[in-house]
């Protein structure tokens, strides 16, 4: 094969993906590589960074093996956000593992904060709610447990970077340090009104700036490939944002009111919003990307939805998830059974940090069937729970909801989930959507397609699942889990 492309790298918290895409926006190769989290404590996540970089590298080796290597004309990145690591800036060296997102090692750290006066105006200046899975507190349990790990900080010795922050400084032997606005709006310690770090954070938290990466638009060159095993010098890297405002870019998220609900690990809704809107408490306001100006987003994560499924085929002892599928959906419709899947808290649009799972309803004639169900289900209702939160931030009716992600191959669960919105559902039969996403950023960059509507004629992969207008009893169901839940936020 002989025509330019680019390579679009997309690092998740399961797997290292690559993918290699062509001028008329058609996918060439991908390759996926996973990667190991570990959990050495209850709530605990982590990953090795110098794993994530060679399951990286493994990737993109397979991924351009049939290709040719003279016509790679640009690398993109999106990326799992959040989870962060400190290394050492002389010699590239990992001083921590990358605390992953789902981490709650930094809960009691969050605690102490919020007591702060200061603290009041964490959510109007960084977008967010203080929350243990943002990086500020990460950071803050990191440096505490590396030896002199403030004053090395405070020396300009130590980086503590977001997972796009570390592919970009392997990526370029170590000569960038930079992290871009959407994943700078995600640390919790970004002015996202002002565009920098914010002193009054910074103060908060106690971190100093020196530690903290460069902040850098979406989309143009920041830094060229050295010394990486299996890529020539000199390609630029020209996108870099993160995972879920990636996938909101795949999905031609381009206007207010265009809602994508990314399915993983974890949920993400987000749609982009005038930056005038108040903030609302129940979801994040985020930088989606930058291009020339910040493009403003609500978010809501929500963190275990397909770790829900996967928890509850673990815990019945099925490891094949078609077989628990299969399972799951021969269980009658109503079952009285809900699982409510808090098992490192709630996200939005509830944000109960300290809330436990649980599993009510149970009777004799609860079967492996059943259990199998309410996991499916639990992932619907948490959806729809944000997904109407933010139809009320919005102010009218959300008219759908473009759907990515692994789970959403799951017929059942989405005929489920349209049903239960009442909406139809436009799902995206790209996979990987979020690579996608950076892919068009680093192809308006490199000026083929110049434009947003340029990216919007792209050919896309996508079908709508209409709901089934009959839904009372999805609806009785729905009441039932929504008082579930009303009882945890008491
Ligand atoms: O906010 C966390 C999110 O970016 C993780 O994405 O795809 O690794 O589950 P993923």
């Amino acid at each position: 094969m002989s025509s330019p492309y680019i390579l679009s790298l997309d690092e998740g918290t399961t797997n290292a993906k690559a993918m290699s895409i062509d001028q008329q926006g058609h996918i060439l190769t991908k390759a996926s590589v996973p990667v190991t989290l570990s959990h050495s404590q209850p709530g605990w996540a982590e990953q090795d960074p110098q794993a994530i970089w060679q399951a990286q590298l493994e990737a993109i080796k397979q991924c351009l093996e049939p290709l040719d290597i003279q016509q790679l004309s640009g690398i993109a990145i999106s990326n799992q956000r959040e989870s962060v690591l400190l290394w050492e800036r002389a010699s590239g060296k990992p001083l921590t593992p990358l605390v992953s997102w789902q981490c709650r090692r930094s809960v009691d750290i969050c605690e102490t904060i919020a007591q702060q006066p200061a603290a009041a105006n964490i959510k109007a200046i960084s977008g967010s709610e203080l929350d243990p899975l943002f990086p500020a507190s990460k950071i803050v349990w990191l440096l505490a447990h590396t030896e002199r790990g403030y004053e090395r900080a405070l020396a300009g010795e130590i980086c503590a970077g977001t997972v796009d922050a570390w592919l970009v400084w392997k990526l370029t032997g170590g000569k960038r340090f930079v992290t871009d606005y959407s994943n700078a709006s995600r640390y919790q310690l970004f002015n996202i009104h002002q565009l920098r770090w914010d002193p009054l954070m910074l103060e908060l938290f106690h971190i100093p700036e020196r530690c903290l990466p460069e902040v850098v638009s979406s989309c143009g060159p920041r830094g060229v490939t050295s010394h990486v095993p299996g890529l020539p010098d000199g390609i630029t890297i020209h996108a870099q944002l993160g995972d879920s405002h990636a996938a909101l870019f795949g999905q031609g998220g381009f206007l207010p009111g265009i809602v994508k609900a990314t399915y993983g690990t974890g949920s993400s809704l987000m749609t982009l919003m005038k930056p005038t809107e108040p903030p609302d408490p129940r979801v994040s306001t985020t930088i989606a990307w930058f291009d020339e100006q910040p493009y403003f987003a609500m978010e809501g994560n929500i963190t275990h939805t397909g770790a829900a499924i996967q928890y509850m085929a673990k815990l019945l002892g099925i490891h094949d998830i078609d077989e628990f599928s299969r399972l799951a959906w021969s269980s009658p419709e109503y079952t009285g059974v809900y699982f409510i899947p808090a098992l490192s808290g709630l996200g939005a649009p509830h944000w109960q940090p300290k809330a436990k799972g649980m599993i009510t309803g149970l009777t004799d004639a609860s079967s492996p069937s059943i259990l199998a169900r309410s996991a499916f289900e639990s992932v619907a209702y948490q959806i729809a729970d944000l997904f109407f939160a933010m139809q009320e931030v919005c102010g009218h009716p959300l008219a759908q909801l473009s759907v990515d992600g692994g789970p959403t191959k799951n017929q059942a669960l989405m005929q489920f989930q349209a049903d239960l919105l009442q909406v139809p559902l436009i799902k995206n039969n790209v996979a990987e959507v979020s690579a996608l996403g950076a892919a068009y950023l680093a192809g308006k960059s490199l000026g083929w397609w110049p434009t947003y509507q340029d990216i919007a004629a792209l050919e896309q992969h996508v079908e709508m699942i209409k709901p089934n207008p009959d839904a009372s009893l999805i609806q009785a169901k729905y009441s039932e889990w929504k008082a579930l839940i009303e009882q945890i936020c008491l």
